[in-house]
């Protein structure tokens, strides 16, 4: 009896001792598994950001292309016109498509002069009248490329030059070196343009110096579709743009000057309006851009980031939502696209394939001295932040 309780007790200590030892394991693997869980939540989630070959120009240069990944977005920049090549987005119910227009190689991109799909325009985005400017008394002459103005920085702008590229936390910085007198323009212009990527959205920040005097103006000129490239015209997405005024144009698409309220023209988009619901309206605006191509002037202050416009899809739920610091923004609706280009995927690009919102300064500014200076001097740092948020709707 004595050894029979004898061994029993051992038999419970033991059972306790087993016991215990199991809890400390699972004190243990619970430590793990909430390190885990925790330590991730806590530390910023860093993008992925790899490296690859994506070709060489027809003059022989290499061009590499670099992908970031963060949660469900992917985002590809080139460094062939420091170019957004691809940019993966999830619809509402989590699927993901490529929502800006391109192409599938580099021969695309190098033989497409007139779309600047994805590219960073410069050194002056949109139109210069007349190809000229005056700038402290002396009269610049640039390359025209659009009748007699210059469109975009001229025959070889920012788009169609290799950049430098290095990874940078988060994403890539290009830098281009723009000699004085390049295209026209004064002074050595050094452009540094930073793609980072977050949980939600893709930022774009551009810096620059010169050691002249010189304008610039700088943008991204990415064409969105947010069903999807290809999938369609965008005549459906829903926009909402809160400026109250914007710069008309004359035959030309040249600023007249003026800067005239939205207000009771097809331009209002202070209400979410979808894309095609007045383009083909009879009004002057409208006929000379052959839909919209206009520069919106923001409410907001300059320099301080604020909401230009955002994009609802109401096929797949997608929205996009752009911030800028700049005092303006380009609402084009692709209405120079007409079928001739084949991009991703055999695509054909129809018009109003995609949109484009191209924050900026006005355009024509350097011959507009009342609208905001696009003058840059020696000693001081261009800057300027551009973000393009996604999300969805139910
Ligand atoms: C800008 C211009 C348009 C057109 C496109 C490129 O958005 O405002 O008029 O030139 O670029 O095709």
């Amino acid at each position: 009896m004595r050894v029979a309780a004898q061994h029993g007790k051992q038999e419970s200590l033991f059972m306790a001792n087993r016991s215990m030892k199991s809890n400390a394991l699972h004190c243990i693997y619970l430590f793990f598994i909430l390190l885990f869980i925790l330590v991730p939540m806590a530390s910023p989630l860093e993008a992925k950001v790899t490296k690859s070959e994506f070709g060489s120009t027809p003059d022989g240069t290499k061009v590499e292309i670099y992908t970031l990944e963060e949660g469900a977005l992917k985002a590809r920049i080139m460094t062939y016109g420091a170019r957004l090549v691809s940019l993966e987005v999830p619809d509402r119910s989590g699927k993901p498509s490529d929502i800006v227009l391109g192409y599938e190689s580099l021969a695309g991109y190098t033989a497409d002069p007139k779309s600047y799909f994805g590219s960073i325009v410069g050194r002056y985005g949109n139109r210069i009248a007349h190809a000229s400017f005056t700038l402290d008394g002396k009269v610049y002459h640039l390359p025209a490329n659009d009748g007699t103005n210059t469109l975009h920085g001229g025959i070889k702008g920012f788009d169609k030059l290799v950049w430098h590229g290095r990874e940078i936390p988060n994403g890539v910085e290009l830098t281009l070196v723009s000699k004085d007198g390049d295209q026209g323009f004064p002074g050595t212009l050094t452009a540094r343009v930073r793609y980072t990527l977050g949980a939600h959205a893709l930022k774009i920040e551009y810096f620059a110096t010169t050691d002249k005097d010189t304008v610039l103006n700088l943008t991204n000129h990415s064409y969105f579709n947010l069903a999807g490239e290809g999938h369609g015209d965008i005549l459906n997405h829903q926009v909402m743009i809160p400026a109250d005024r914007y710069t008309p144009v004359d035959a030309s698409l040249i600023p007249t000057g003026e800067l005239a309220p939205v207000a009771g023209t097809p331009l209002d988009f202070h209400n979410p309006t979808a894309i095609g619901a007045r383009i083909d309206d009879n009004f002057e605006q409208m006929r000379l851009a052959g839909g919209y191509d206009h520069n919106y002037v923001l409410n907001g202050k300059t320099g301080v980031l604020q909401e230009a416009a955002r994009v609802v899809e109401p096929t797949t739920g997608r929205i996009l939502t752009v911030e800028t610091t700049q005092p303006g923004l380009q609402f084009y609706s692709g209405n120079f696209l007409d079928g001739t280009l084949t991009g991703k995927h055999g695509h054909v690009y129809a018009k109003h394939a995609g949109f484009c919102l191209e924050t900026q300064h006005f355009p024509d500014s350097p011959n507009h001295p009342k609208f905001p200076t696009t003058e840059l001097k020696p000693g001081e740092t261009y800057h300027s932040v551009t973000t393009f948020g996604f999300s969805t709707a139910p």
